[in-house]
């Protein structure tokens, strides 16, 4: 390891002690991507990369997932900045991105860059492998049999009360998709597969469904699983999104309030 270490909690987290320059010449990569897995989330205490060297980086890690403005994606709730600002209002709620989609993407790296005190101070992180790991057997047995709908119509609407037909409509464009309640990974561990995309459990009653999926959560929010870190300009951090949900702090759409991501591709399907 050429790089100090230091436990955010016993569960999640882990704060990596690098120098800009080590971190940018790319020798890291398999150490870094290893404590991603074991460790869930990794922070980057006030590094201040810029965007392109935050580019830079996230590419020395994975495949650089394309979008927004050359693969930097900002996260704001300003329109005239990001089009798709409405769809994030509802990252209040627990989610794993793109869980609606058949690979969900691999990892973000998100930068801080402009905080207020209009909200958003916060972003909480919770490890969906150690959520499952804890279960106790029976439910372990029962999760691994189940399958459930995961669409952005459930998550938006966990947000937007009384959507317009419009958005609606436009939220039923993206993909839905049927997912294992357990992933099992290729690494042989298993996770839940969690959040407010999460609507549905096959075979099951809407109200059922909504009952256990809301007590999974409820289970796999618990602070023994989360960490919640309190932003500072210049932090960055990088999430597992295959066994991380996250949410963050409720903020003002016109609060200024800017971080910029950069996601890295998904590499395996939900299996
Ligand atoms: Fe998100």
């Amino acid at each position: 390891m050429r790089f100090e270490t230091v436990e955010l909690s016993p569960r999640i987290g882990t704060e990596i002690r690098a120098g800009k320059t080590d971190l940018l010449k790319g020798g890291l990569r398999e150490e870094i991507r290893d404590l991603l897995e074991q460790r869930g989330i990794l922070l980057f205490r006030g590094l201040g990369l810029t965007e392109e060297e935050q580019l830079e980086f996230s590419s020395t890690i994975g495949e650089v997932f394309d979008q927004g403005e050359k693969g930097i994606f900002r996260v704001t709730l300003d329109r005239s900045i990001t089009p798709q600002a409405d769809y994030l209002e509802a990252t209040t709620f627990w989610h794993i991105d793109g869980a609606h989609d058949r690979v969900p993407t691999r990892a973000s790296v998100l930068t801080a860059r402009v905080l207020t005190d209009d909200g958003g101070r916060w972003t909480e992180f919770a490890n969906t492998y150690a959520a499952y790991e804890d279960l106790p057997l029976e439910k372990k047995q029962w999760a691994e049999t189940q399958r459930v709908v995961h669409s952005q119509v459930y998550l938006q609407s966990a947000h937007y009360k009384s959507p317009t037909p419009e958005m609606a409509a436009h939220w039923r464009t993206h993909s839905e998709q049927i997912h294992p309640l357990v992933w099992k990974h290729r690494s042989g561990r298993k996770s839940l597969l969690l959040g407010h995309t999460a609507g549905r459990i096959l075979g099951m009653s809407d109200d059922d469904s909504r009952r256990a999926l809301g007590e999974l959560l409820e289970w796999a929010s618990q602070p023994r699983f989360v960490y919640r870190h309190h932003w500072t300009v210049g932090d960055m951090i990088i999430w597992d999104n295959t066994g991380v949900m996250h949410r963050v702090e409720p903020y003002r759409a016109d609060s200024g309030r800017l971080l910029s991501r950069t996601t890295l591709v998904g590499e395996e399907p939900v299996m």
